[in-house]
């Protein structure tokens, strides 16, 4: 196969920060994607419906002239949201998800939830709107080994939190186990799990074997090469339950290469040419639109998009950083040529 066409597609885990930060990233977005579901770990974060408005307008406000995008929004879960507000913001039209951070899980997460059961009102109320909640599913404790932290969140929060609140719609995000995996196919259609791009690409070795790769890191961070493998099995798969969520989170290189860096991997701009490929290694280059266009819409009760996008094999020219006026952000290094642009 030379080219192929699928729906446009969205991302449904985006990080696009804000400012100067937002204005060079997001035409990288909204070049390849139609719709993203952006995340709410601003500096403060974005807790209420008014301020989830007014960062849809600045988002808007930053698209370049002649690009179409939507952002879709989200609230950042925090022990004191308000039922009342996020009914309101969902009712609108505007808020389209619930994020759950556990407090201290990653990047500007200090806000979020510590007490599970402080919000049990919160989650009813979602359950009884049909609204869905993104959960970053970590635990925090340090005596949990942070490449178990994913598959200890599933039996001890995530489990006990889906059977006290039944109809809840949930999202496990960028999920980096075969653990995340099974436990997801084996869930009625109220669940689903995003997988990112970077997840499909690296192991913990690309992280740490040979020097330390600081641009890889990323959390919950890269496991062994069986769970890289559970997850591109799962995203070629074709089931409706997994879609794509890029957690594209690009930090500057100052904030990457430093002692104690920043989590991020930076994959907007090259998304779809590592996901055409990576599909194609899988001989699954027919169920690509399933993880790109079609699921996730599916799962949100959102029309698949009109639009189209057509990806031809030759070798894309992408630059290696996107240059902001906070300094160049590194774009994710899948380790290979690329062979597949959008045309
Ligand atoms: O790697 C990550 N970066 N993971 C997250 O959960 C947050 C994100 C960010 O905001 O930088
Ligand atoms: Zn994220």
């Amino acid at each position: 196969m030379t080219s192929l066409t699928i729906a446009r597609p969205d991302d449904w885990h985006l990080h696009l920060r804000d400012g100067a930060m937002m204005r060079a990233v997001l035409p990288w977005t909204a070049r390849d994607f139609a719709r993203a579901i952006i995340m709410p770990n601003l500096v403060p974060p974005v807790v209420t419906g008014d301020q989830a408005a007014a960062y849809r307008d600045r988002i808007l406000s930053a698209l370049p002239d002649g690009m179409d995008f939507d952002p879709l929004m989200t609230l950042y879960l925090t022990e004191d949201t308000d039922a009342d507000d996020v009914t309101a913001a969902h009712q609108s039209g505007l808020v389209k998800a619930v994020k759950l951070y556990p407090a201290g899980a990653t990047t500007n997460s200090a806000s979020g939830v510590t007490n599970f059961d402080n919000i049990r009102p919160v989650l009813e109320r979602m359950a009884e709107i049909g609204l869905p909640l993104c959960v970053h599913g970590e635990v925090t404790d340090h005596d949990i080994d942070i490449f178990d932290r994913e598959a200890v969140f599933i039996d001890r929060v995530l489990d006990p939190i889906r059977r006290a609140t039944p109809g809840l719609r949930v999202v496990m995000e960028h999920i980096t186990t075969s653990n995340a995996v099974d436990y997801a196919r084996a869930q009625d259609d109220s669940l689903g799990a995003t997988i990112t791009t970077h997840h499909l690409v690296i192991n913990r070795n690309h992280i740490l074997a040979g020097g330390i790769k600081p641009h890889y890191y990323c959390l919950p961070v890269a496991k062994r090469e069986e769970h890289r493998l559970a997850l591109r099995a799962a995203a070629t798969s074709g089931e409706a339950r997994f879609f794509l969520g890029t957690d594209s989170a690009p930090h500057t290189d100052a904030n990457k290469l430093l002692p104690c860096g920043c989590a991020g991997c930076f994959t907007a701009p090259n998304t779809l040419p590592i996901l055409a490929q990576v599909f194609e290694e899988e001989s699954a280059l027919d169920r690509l639109e399933a993880f790109t266009s079609r699921n996730g819409p599916k799962f949100y009760g959102l029309p698949i998009n009109k639009g189209t996008v057509t990806l031809v094999k030759s070798a894309p020219t992408l630059p290696s950083h996107v240059d902001t006026d906070e300094g160049p952000v590194t774009v994710f290094d899948p380790g290979f040529d690329l062979m597949w642009s959008v045309q």
